[in-house]
This record gives C-alpha cells, structure tokens and sequence, in this order.
C-alpha cells in the first residue's frame, strides 16, 4: 500500500501522508494543503473527511459492523451491562471485578443533583421539552462544581464522570416528572442504573414502582446499544466544544442539543409519530412510503438510513428482534410493530431505498420497545441522550488527553459579495 498520495494542481505535484487505521482504513493526510498549496478541501456534511484519530468505537458501514473497543456490539449486548460498557468506552478496557464494583460505588455516590438545583426545574414552563431541561440542567451544574472551571482541575476525572453519568439520569427523570405536575422522586442507592432511572420515572411517594425485569433489560439494552457511535453528529459537537477547553459539563450539553434534531436523536420520536400517523389514518404505510420517495413532499421514511451504515444497521437488528420478546414478556399488543414490520418489508423490497442503501436504523424499532415499558414519545430522545453519555465523556477524554489538542477550526470556501461600499441608510434603494 502506498505511503503517499499524489496531487497535481496548476502543473505541481505534491506527495500527500496516508494514514492508515488499525482496521485498516485510509485516509489522506491534508493537514499540511494549504500551507503548500493555498487550496483547502471541501466537503460538506464531512461525509468525507476523518476528523480526528480516534480509538474508541469502530464502524464498518458496509459490513454492517459496529464495536466498541474492538468489542463487538453484539457480543457486549448479550453479555454485558450499561455501566460496564460505560467504563469499557470511558477508560479503555473492561473493568476488573474490584474496578466495576468501585465504579458502580462512585455513580450510587453521586446520584443526586444539588438540592439548590432542584428550583431551577421551578423555571421551566410545564410542557417544556425534556430535551432543553436536560441540556440546560446539564450545563447548570457545572456551577455547582468550580473545580471543574479551572483551568488544571485537580479532582480526579472520574469523580467528574460518575457524577455525569449518575447524574444526567436523575435530570432526566425529574424533568419527566416536572413535565407532568408530578412530586419529584429521589434515586435508591440500592438500585442498579437502569433500575433506578424507572423508580424516579414512575414511582410514587406513597407507592414504589413495581419493577418488571424485562423493562428494565429492554431499557438496559437501549442504553447500551446507544452508547457510543463514532463521530456523529453530537459527538462531533462535543469534541469541537471540548477542543476549545470548555468543562466536561458544557460540551456535554452542547451534545444535547445536537442530538435533539429529528435527524440525529431526535429520529426515534419522529418515528413513533409516523407509525401513529400511518395508523391514525389507516393506511398500510404505502401512501407514506410512496411521499418518503417524493422528495417534493418535504418527508422521510423516518428511522431509515444513515450517513455510514450502507447495510442493516447492527444495532436496529438486535433492537428487532428484542421487540417481540419484550412486547410478549409484558403482554403487550401494539399495532404499531406490525406497520413497522411491514414498512420495513415493502421499503426493502422497493428500487428507490434498494439504490441508496437506506435500511432500518437505531431509531426504527427503539420506540416501540419504549413505548412498551410505558415511556412517553417525548422522552425517547431523552433516552438516546442517557445512553450515549459514556461515549460523548469517552471523546471529551480523549480530546482533551490527545496529543496536540488544537482547538477544531473548520474553514469555508466564501461565497458572498465581494468588495464593496457601505451606504448610508437614507440612500438605500
Ligand atoms: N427516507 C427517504 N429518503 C431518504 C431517507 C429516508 N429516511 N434517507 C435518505 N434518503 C435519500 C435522500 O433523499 C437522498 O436521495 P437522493 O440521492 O435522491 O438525493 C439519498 O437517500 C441520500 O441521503 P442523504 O440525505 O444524502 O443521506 P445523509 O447521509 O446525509 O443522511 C440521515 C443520513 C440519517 C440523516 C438520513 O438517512 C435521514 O434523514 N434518515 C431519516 C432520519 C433518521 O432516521 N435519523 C436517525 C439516524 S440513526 C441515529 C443517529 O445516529 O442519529
């Protein structure tokens, strides 16, 4: 394989580094273009370009593979838990028996949030959307902690992740709870993660919520598979704000509200909608497919397609086949399942999605699983947000750990007027 690549522009040749990846990936090294040749790359939507090195999480989007830390999703979603995978992407390796315990230790620790922080809940108004209290109750603890404003804190970052990570949990099931008018409930320090998350969900302070172990491991299941997904668009978000030396608590929450968008995040909540609509209107799902095609009709054919998976998506066929199971272990039938199944039958079989490679993806079969353990359409994002903490707090690491730790400074290629006088207001046409 060449070390190099060539580039000829106006009559000079140039040697380019190519990198090579531990999977084998290339890239092409065009850190120095400018300086030798005045040009810039441009590639909008990054749909080409590595942003960084990194060796958290590895995505073969044709083959359909995802891992975390060279571990197979698939092998991780069977045997291991939440938090474990938490510490696997956060410190790089899986935790001996003592570590896990340890950890598991620190986020029961630091589970709750600041009681001060509990009025700034008061300020929001009641149909606020979870997704903005979460990433502004993110970002308003950091006032809580002035370590972490200095420049070199001194607190070890773990304390800084449990208290993250155990805590993103109970901002977002007090911000359910204040969406609908109900008494805040506080976390169980007996609790496992996921366990204690639905007791603050839907517990009463006259009355626990009865816990049901396949709700619980559907959920565990969702968070786990969510927790980290290379450079996408929130985490791209959090390594940018990282790179400028923002605290952990900040580019966590700018995270938030990039995932928030109904074509990141925010898909599984649309997705629900869609299948409703679809429902609502009695309709098998092919008057909408048939507008997902229109591309004048403004829609998509929501939970389908993705920017590096041009094959199933490996996290939508695990979520697949765990539909049935949790919907039977609940004695539940939803109608919505049956209007997936078979929009996914029809979408596969049709010329429009076979060409683009749009298959299911996360988002297609997630909410009707959530929808089953009893948790509203406007918290799914919400989840999708509790699940990926650990991978957002793995790229702040290692943004923040990484040699050189230049601040990210895209450029632009200019198009807009070029020079010319201001006018004054009273000779403006
Ligand atoms: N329904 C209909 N057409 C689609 C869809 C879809 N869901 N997704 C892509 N296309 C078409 C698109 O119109 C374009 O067609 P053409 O080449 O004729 O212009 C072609 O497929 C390529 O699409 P693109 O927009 O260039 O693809 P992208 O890589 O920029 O976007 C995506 C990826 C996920 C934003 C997009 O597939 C989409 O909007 N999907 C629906 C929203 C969704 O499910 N998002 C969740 C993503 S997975 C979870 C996460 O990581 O956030």
């Amino acid at each position: 394989m060449n070390t190099t690549a060539k580039l000829e522009l106006d009559g000079n040749t140039y040697e380019l580094p190519v990198v090579i990846g531990s999977e084998n990936e290339k890239a092409v090294d065009i850190s120095k273009l400018r300086d030798q040749t005045g040009c810039i790359t441009l590639d909008e939507g990054c749909g080409n370009t590595g942003s960084c090195r990194s060796s958290i999480t590895f995505i073969d989007g044709d083959r359909g593979i995802l891992r975390y830390r060279g571990i197979p999703i698939e092998e991780l979603a069977e045997r291991s838990t939440f938090v474990e995978v938490a510490y696997l992407l956060i410190m790089g390796k899986l935790p001996t028996e003592t570590e896990l315990r340890q950890f598991s230790q620190l986020l029961t620790k630091n589970e709750m949030i600041h009681e001060d922080l509990k009025y700034h809940f008061e300020g929001f108004p009641p149909n606020a959307h979870p997704m903005a209290i979460l990433s502004s109750m993110i970002n308003a603890t950091s006032c809580f902690y002035p370590e972490l404003l200095k420049s070199e804190p001194t607190e070890p970052f773990v304390i800084q992740v449990a208290r993250l990570l155990s805590q993103v949990r109970t901002i977002a099931a007090f911000a359910y709870r204040k969406s609908r008018g109900l008494p805040i409930i506080y976390p169980k320090p007996h609790y496992r993660y996921t366990a204690n998350f639905l007791h603050m969900m839907f517990s009463e302070p006259y009355q626990d919520f009865e816990l049901e172990p396949a709700a619980i491991n559907a959920l565990e299941l969702i968070f786990l598979l969510h927790a980290d997904h290379e450079q996408n668009c929130s985490t791209s978000t959090v390594r940018m704000v990282a790179s400028s030396r923002a605290n952990l608590f900040a580019s966590v929450a700018s995270g938030v509200c990039a995932l928030w968008g109904p074509l990141h995040g925010g898909a599984n909540q649309a997705v629900i909608e869609m299948l409703e609509q679809i429902h609502r209107e009695g309709d098998d799902g092919s008057k909408f497919i048939a507008a997902a095609k229109d591309k004048k009709s403004g829609k998509r054919l929501m939970g389908f397609g993705h920017r590096v998976y041009k094959n199933y998506d490996p996290r939508a066929k695990i979520i697949k086949r765990r539909c049935d199971e949790v919907l039977d272990r609940l004695d539940i039938e939803d109608p919505l399942l049956e209007i997936a199944k078979h929009l996914e039958e029809v979408a596969l079989k049709d010329s429009y999605f076979i060409e683009r490679k749009l298959y299911p993806n996360v988002d297609f079969y997630s909410g009707i699983i959530m929808r089953a353990i009893g948790i509203p359409v406007e918290m799914f994002p919400v989840i999708f947000a509790i699940g990926r903490t650990p991978g957002w707090i793995a790229n702040f690491r290692e943004v923040r750990e990484g040699e050189g730790g230049r601040i990210y400074r895209p450029r632009q290629i200019y198009t807009g007027e070029t020079l010319r006088p201001y006018v004054p207001l009273k000779e403006r046409r």
